[in-house]
């Protein structure tokens, strides 16, 4: 089911009296990133999934977001429908306003699950990096962005593993609203640092990386995870930073055995 909740565009799938989890998608793409993951899922649990303000076919506005407003646009999400302490899962971008979301209410959580991100606020070299990005996207628009920001996401053999699917994500990513790609770039950039708030998690918490994930690499990630009481870390092979989409089989069956795990 497609709705508008605050201005977001919103998909559900599934039904409404399972076990909720709620997906969040990374930068620069939208909700279809956790495609193969709803397919798998959709018979067990009500999956929610919904694009960012600014991507995807969200409200645009004048791209002025922060961080927090990404937090508060989850929050609507699960008040309006109701979400019992969902099941929260987020990757990078989405992991960042996942970590802010719990490390700000709990509460409102029943566990979490982390791909391909980190807690750490960007340091001063993310900071250029990402003004040099918005630069770009002003001087020679979002496709040269994309295709500069984009392959470094992926697996360096993705176009021999699945080109398909890689040129579907890279024309999709190059669609965006570029207003919309700048306000994220600038939430992401003064995003607060997390890191602080790791030990004070008591959610059930799944920790999954690329092996060879260049953005946020498995090194990081164990330490992120280790720094959650009992998050467990799982490394997924023949996998760039977009785990959910590189190595989808992989990724679903360790979800689903951490969901079920909670059950027992
Ligand atoms: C993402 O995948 O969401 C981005 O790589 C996050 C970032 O640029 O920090």
């Amino acid at each position: 089911m497609k709705l508008i909740i605050n201005s977001l565009k919103v998909f559900t799938k599934g039904n409404k009296n399972n076990k909720p989890i709620i997906f969040v998608h990374g930068f620069p793409y939208n909700h279809t990133m956790w495609d193969k993951q709803i397919e798998a899922l959709k018979d067990k649990y009500y999956c929610v999934s919904y694009d960012i303000r600014g991507l995807g076919e969200s409200y645009i506005g004048d791209g002025q977001y922060t961080m927090e407003a990404f937090v508060w646009d989850l929050y609507s999400i699960i008040d309006e429908l109701k979400l019992d302490k969902p099941a929260l899962c987020g990757l990078s971008m989405g992991g960042y306003i996942a970590l802010r979301a719990v490390t700000k209410e709990e509460k409102r959580f029943g566990s979490l699950i982390l791909c391909d991100t980190r807690s750490e606020a960007d340091n001063n070299e993310g900071k250029l990096k990402r003004s040099n990005a918005i630069n770009k996207i002003n001087v020679e628009g979002i496709e040269a962005f994309v295709d500069e920001f984009v392959p470094g996401c992926f697996h360096p053999k993705i176009k021999e593993r699945n080109n398909e699917m890689y040129q579907r994500i890279l024309n999709e990513c190059k669609t965006q609203n570029p207003i919309g790609v700048k306000g994220a770039l600038i939430a992401m950039l003064s995003r607060l640092d997390t890191t602080e708030s790791l030990e004070n998690i008591s959610l059930p918490t799944l920790v999954l990386v690329g092996k060879k994930d260049a953005l946020t690499p498995p090194k990081l990630m164990k330490e992120l995870a280790h720094k959650i009481p009992g998050a467990k870390l799982v490394v997924v092979p023949k996998s760039g930073h977009m785990t959910p989409l590189e190595n989808p089989n992989f990724v679903n069956s360790k979800i689903l055995t951490f969901l079920k795990n909670l059950d027992k």
